[in-house]
């Protein structure tokens, strides 16, 4: 089955291999064969398809890679919102609430708030997405919270190093992490993550869990300098890992240690939001050369959004990105943050997946927030609205 969308305004590839048109082509047309990019170019040009779609000079990009989510949960925390709204800070403390709550919950429930929010993001232009365990902390909880997360996506992370869980002691259970618990999930995960922040991990007990995680053959990935300075993002850079997220809290030497190794910076703009904290400084990180990511963070804590272009329009206003940066971060950043080049680009050969915008341009998701300008989804090569 092939698919051919054509009369595009704008085609925004993400792809690092178009020098010389800035990734940008217009009046353009895509070819999806199966589940592949066939062919890209003049839309006066293309070819026939089985199906097709007429674009009406709309702008199309790549659907988004949202490479850090937390969508494996039970339970409410607008409460804990409301009282940020009134001044009480985030300390990550409320991440032992959603703990309760998952744990209380059936399979099935959790199983269905997960199918919900990733219809929700799917809608929202999101064709790939990363999925974190982290509010089980037991053996059980955290290795059945991975087999939920598996039933929606190949990229699953464990995080069982989350925070500790009320009443165990920290070393004693950071063993736990490293043995019985990583031993019962790591045939379910592809990466391990660990929250390396005052009040969860240090970084002693992040090494040993980031080191056993790729012992057992898992890739890494690190939550990093959210709400304070601190030994995560050194560390990451250090143990090649994919990913240091938020990376909110940065010395000179971090930012020199992330522009010389080839661990992307993935920002996740939604829980400065929603913390009501200061914004990492995106800036900064580009013009040292920083590869950028932007992730949403989707959890009932810190950052409750599954939207992209959100997250995208924060960037550009806040943290000092243009919209092609901005999208392009959360489309080719996201596919670099999980180490993936068959997604996050439009390109032949790579996943058909892409968004058309129900706009002229990519540059309306930041000009244009709040508005819901997704008019139709492509996800390895079948249309969401046919
Ligand atoms: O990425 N920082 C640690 N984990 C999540 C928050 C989880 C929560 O508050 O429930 C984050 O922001
Ligand atoms: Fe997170």
């Amino acid at each position: 089955m092939s698919l051919l969308i054509d009369r595009i305004g704008e085609l925004f590839t993400a792809d690092p291999d178009r020098r010389t048109d800035g990734g940008i082509l217009r009046d353009a047309a895509i070819v999806a064969d199966g589940d592949q990019i066939a062919w890209i170019g003049p839309s006066a040009e293309a070819p026939e398809a089985d199906e097709r779609l007429d674009a009406g000079g709309r702008a199309v990009i790549p659907g988004f890679v949202d490479s850090h989510t937390h969508i494996v949960f039970a339970g409410d925390r607008s409460a804990e919102f409301a009282a940020r709204m009134s001044g009480e800070p985030y300390t990550g403390g409320g991440i032992r609430t959603t703990v309760a709550a998952t744990r209380a919950a059936t399979d099935e429930q959790l199983l269905h708030n997960a199918l919900h929010e990733h219809a929700d993001m799917t809608r929202q232009g999101t064709t790939t997405v990363e999925i974190k365990s982290g509010y089980g902390l037991t053996v059980a909880d955290e290795a059945r919270s991975l087999r939920i997360a598996r039933r929606l996506t190949t990229e699953t992370t464990f995080l069982g190093a989350h925070t500790v869980p009320a009443g165990a002691d920290p070393d004693e259970y950071t063993a736990l992490v490293c043995g019985d618990m990583l031993d019962a999930c790591a045939p379910h995960a592809k990466w391990i993550d660990v929250f390396c922040e005052r009040g969860a991990f240090d970084g002693d007990q992040a090494r040993a869990v980031l080191t056993a995680g790729a012992k057992a053959g898992l890739a890494l990935r690190v939550h990093a300098n959210q709400l304070t300075f601190g030994p995560g993002v050194r560390l990451a850079v250090e143990l090649g890992a994919a990913s240091a997220d938020h990376c909110t809290h940065l010395t000179d030497a971090d930012v020199d240690a992330l522009a010389s190794g080839s661990t992307v910076a993935t920002l996740l703009p939604g829980a400065e939001f929603s913390t009501r904290s200061p914004y990492p400084d995106a800036r900064r990180l580009l013009d040292a050369g920083v590869r950028v990511a932007l992730a949403t963070d989707c959890n009932p804590g810190s950052s409750y959004t599954g939207s992209m272009a959100f997250c995208i329009a924060l960037a550009v206003r806040e943290m000092g990105m243009t919209p092609a940066e901005a999208v392009a971060a959360a489309t080719a950043g996201g596919a670099a943050a999980l180490r993936r080049d068959d997604v996050g680009r439009l390109a032949v050969g790579a996943s058909a997946d892409l968004v058309v915008l129900d706009a002229p341009s990519h540059v309306h998701l930041a000009y244009r927030p709040g508005v819901p300008l997704v008019w139709n989804v492509v996800r390895r090569g079948t249309l969401l609205r046919p």
